[in-house]
């Protein structure tokens, strides 16, 4: 039977055995964690696969978001879906963000509940519950917006509006280039905008207009020019609504690969989400200064993984599997030449090329996710780091369950 003393000791000893200056048995961890007591707290002692933020890089992606927002100007209400991080919501706020988008209605309580006001949730609450669940948020928090494009949601909501004794703040979803969501523009959109004006217990506060398939178009102006298309018709929209003397309101939009070009298509406010961490697929469509890399951001959230295994050239085994979501297209921070492909649940491989370089039982590697949304989902915090040394722990919520989610 492992014993607290034994279980130290073999601890102890796997710490030396990696070359680690601290190794902690995990109860004594999780108890640091939860005083956050970091001290000699570092990367190499996480339990792993763990993602870690970069707080340096982290910090500046923010301020550099934040600063281009001020100059272009145009508002920001960056999109939580990313992280589900309240912690990382306070610091957007704190550097100017005028509230968040989220992707859910269990994100957006979860916000508000956490004390950020100005929430715009982007899906509309088709189903009953999440209906009663925008309600009563809006009830709670009257800062609160959710969007519309259907008149039989609205309806909807408009009753159970006048059951809680409360009003909605409604934005029109339009058509923006994504078959996902969003009324034609033009008249339909005008039309709905003016019965949301004549509805009882709600209000008209604009336009939302998620250009998605912009966001990703390889190359700035490529880029540039399908966010022109698709906000074309949502241009249409705002200047057909103005001459028929509806209120204006806000339009929001964009994202991480169109943040600095929107301004000048009709948004007033900015939806982006990835700028935060950045992740692979993102840092390959291309930037204004650089046609092949994404460097407007860094790549400030790693995934660390341990070498477990090793009995074959070429290759090595990870514990970063499909549980924690291996992909193909992920990358090994410093390490071009590695390859990752998906092995089984726990297990993922490495695998390189003669002359690329080594990896060995015990190393620790740093991959950088494809996808944020996905990989983030996956995992139950992030440690904070400066360097090499856990400086904070953040929580990241509402995983549970696609009702919790
Ligand atoms: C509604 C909505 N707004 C904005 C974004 C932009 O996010 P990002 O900056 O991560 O591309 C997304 C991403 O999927 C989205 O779904």
């Amino acid at each position: 039977m492992t014993t607290r003393r034994t279980f130290l000791a073999s601890a102890m000893a796997a710490g030396a055995a990696f070359g680690n200056s601290k190794t902690f048995p995990y109860q004594e961890f999780e108890q640091r964690i939860a005083k956050k007591d970091f001290r000699d707290m570092t990367k190499d002692v996480l339990p792993t696969p763990c993602m870690v933020v970069d707080l340096d890089l982290f910090e500046k992606n923010l301020k550099t978001m934040a600063d281009y927002a001020k100059s272009a100007p145009i508002q920001l209400r960056p999109h939580v879906k990313v992280h589900k991080s309240l912690d990382i919501a306070k610091r957007q706020v704190a550097l100017g963000a005028i509230g968040v988008t989220t992707a859910t209605i269990a994100e957006s309580e979860l916000m508000s509940r956490g004390g950020i006001k100005g929430v715009l949730w982007t899906k509309q609450p088709a189903s009953n519950n999440n209906i009663i669940r925008a309600v009563n948020l809006s009830k709670a928090d009257p800062t609160f917006m959710f969007v519309v494009d259907d008149y039989g949601v609205l309806a909807k909501v408009d009753e159970a509006a006048a059951a809680a004794k409360t009003k909605c703040r409604i934005v029109v979803s339009v058509y923006a280039g994504l078959t996902r969501q969003g009324i034609a523009n033009g008249q339909p959109a005008v039309d709905l905008a003016k019965r949301v004006l004549s509805t009882k217990n709600v209000s008209f506060e604009g336009w939302m207009a998620y250009s998605g398939g912009a966001s990703h178009t390889k190359g700035w102006e490529a880029r540039r020019q399908k966010s022109v298309e698709d906000l074309s018709g949502v241009n249409e929209t705002v200047a057909l609504a103005k001459k028929a003397g509806l209120p204006s309101g806000i339009v929001s939009g964009g994202s991480t690969g169109t943040y600095n070009m929107d301004h000048e298509l009709g948004l007033t406010e900015l939806e982006c989400g990835s700028y935060v961490f950045m992740d692979s697929i993102y840092r390959a469509v291309g930037g204004k200064s650089n046609g092949e890399v994404y460097t407007d951001f860094e790549n400030s959230l790693s995934i660390i993984a341990t070498v477990d295994s090793k009995h074959h050239a070429g290759q090595a085994t990870i514990d970063y599997g499909n549980k924690a979501l291996i992909q193909t297209t992920d990358q090994v921070k410093g390490m071009p030449w590695m390859r990752l492909e998906k092995q089984g649940a726990e297990y993922g491989i490495l695998r390189w090329n003669d002359g690329g370089g080594e990896t060995k039982v015990g190393d620790r590697v740093e991959i950088y996710c494809s996808n944020l949304d996905m990989s983030t989902n996956c995992y139950d915090r992030y440690y904070i780091a400066r360097g090499n040394q856990i400086v904070d722990v953040w929580p990241i919520m509402g995983r549970a369950g696609a009702a919790q989610r």
